[in-house]
């Protein structure tokens, strides 16, 4: 092995003084944020709930804002089960991937009937929720109920392949760095230890620019100093799909704009639009191409829409409708779709 770029210093630590580091980092460095106590599990987990939902594939700067209004609004989980599901959307418009506020709505409206009000407290049922994959499961259950289960997002994914110095692409090795993850979670302390990776990693161990020499682990990491450390995680090749469509804006004489609903399964499903087609060309006979477009990364695919124009007074489509520009604000449109009204200067 050649060691020639590794630290002089580098101790062997073990997995719990590592947790020690790191919870110690922590009581002096973690960030205050509304969704967090210090000192153990969150006194509501409707909050952590909530939050979590909001910082699935969106950064906490983005989330602060939406927060702080969604819970004023929705400030229990009975207020949100009650709530008109538009009314949920529009809070969360500009979030983003509103699968994410249906879900959350689903759930608040299962732990209200099934579970009488009361938030499951283990796996098997937190799984019965909406929307909860293996991360949230384990991020509720440790911030809420303070128990030892391990968390593993794009940050820690980041922090153990460093510490350890892991450098196949992380799809291939995704067991070995959960073992690793799960190791070094503390079990004295787990909701301080969930949110101290979650700010290791967002704070200092960042993917550009990681600040090595302020790290609780630097004496103990294989990256550190290494050239190559802004490159950990590998990852396997970009492997979106890339998708061309179009997109018409039409407009009737008196200049409303015409709209529909999307009632199509999927991630979007529920959201106002205007009429668009994923790949090809729309059917609409009278078409001005603008040259315009716009394009908008959904997980696993890169979607690029050209922007045409109609003016008629007829709506093409059968469940379209016209409506005043400034009524625009009222309806929930996607984040692609928003991308689009702005580039068409309608908001
Ligand atoms: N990302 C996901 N969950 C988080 C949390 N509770 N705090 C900060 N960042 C997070």
């Amino acid at each position: 092995m050649d060691i020639s770029h590794f630290p002089a210093i580098l101790c062997l630590m073990s997995n719990l003084e590592l947790s020690t580091f790191l919870l110690n980092w922590y009581d002096a460095n973690g960030r205050n944020l509304p969704w967090r106590v210090k000192g153990g599990a969150h006194p509501d987990p409707y909050a952590v709930l909530v939050s979590e939902f909001m910082l699935q594939q969106t950064t906490v700067k983005t989330v602060l804002g939406y927060f702080e209004k969604f819970m004023r609004r929705f400030p229990t989980v009975e207020s949100l089960a009650a709530a008109d599901e538009e009314e949920v959307y529009r809070y969360w418009q500009g979030l983003g991937y509103y699968t994410r506020a249906r879900s959350l709505h689903a759930t608040a409206q299962i732990i209200v009937s099934e579970f009488n009000s009361r938030f499951p407290d283990n796996r098997t049922d937190v799984l019965r929720l909406k929307g909860i994959g293996p991360y949230t499961v384990a991020s509720f259950l440790a911030l809420a109920f303070n128990q030892p289960e391990t968390v593993v997002d794009g940050n820690v994914i980041r922090i153990i392949c460093r510490l350890y110095h892991l450098t196949q692409p992380f799809e291939e090795i995704k067991p070995l760095i959960a073992e690793k993850a799960a190791a070094l979670t503390s079990h004295t302390r787990p909701a301080d230890y969930a949110s101290a990776i979650m700010d290791l990693g967002a704070t200092v161990c960042t993917p550009k620019n990681p600040q090595c020499l302020i790290c609780p682990w630097q004496k103990a990491c294989l990256s550190r100093g290494r050239p190559d450390i802004e490159q950990i995680p590998a990852r396997l090749k970009n492997t979106k799909q890339i998708k061309n469509g179009s997109v018409c804006l039409i407009t009737d004489s008196t200049g409303r704009i015409l709209i529909r609903r999307r009632t199509e399964k999927g991630l979007l499903s529920g959201l106002y639009e205007l009429p668009w087609t994923a790949e090809g060309s729309l059917p609409f006979s009278g078409m001005h191409n603008t040259g315009l477009s716009v394009t908008h990364i959904f997980t696993h695919i890169r979607q690029t829409l050209t922007l045409f124009t109609l003016q008629t007074d007829t709506s093409p489509i059968a469940d379209g409708f016209f409506i005043s520009p400034s009524e625009i604000k009222n309806y929930p449109f996607s984040t692609l779709m928003k991308k689009i009204l702005k580039r068409t200067g309608l908001i």
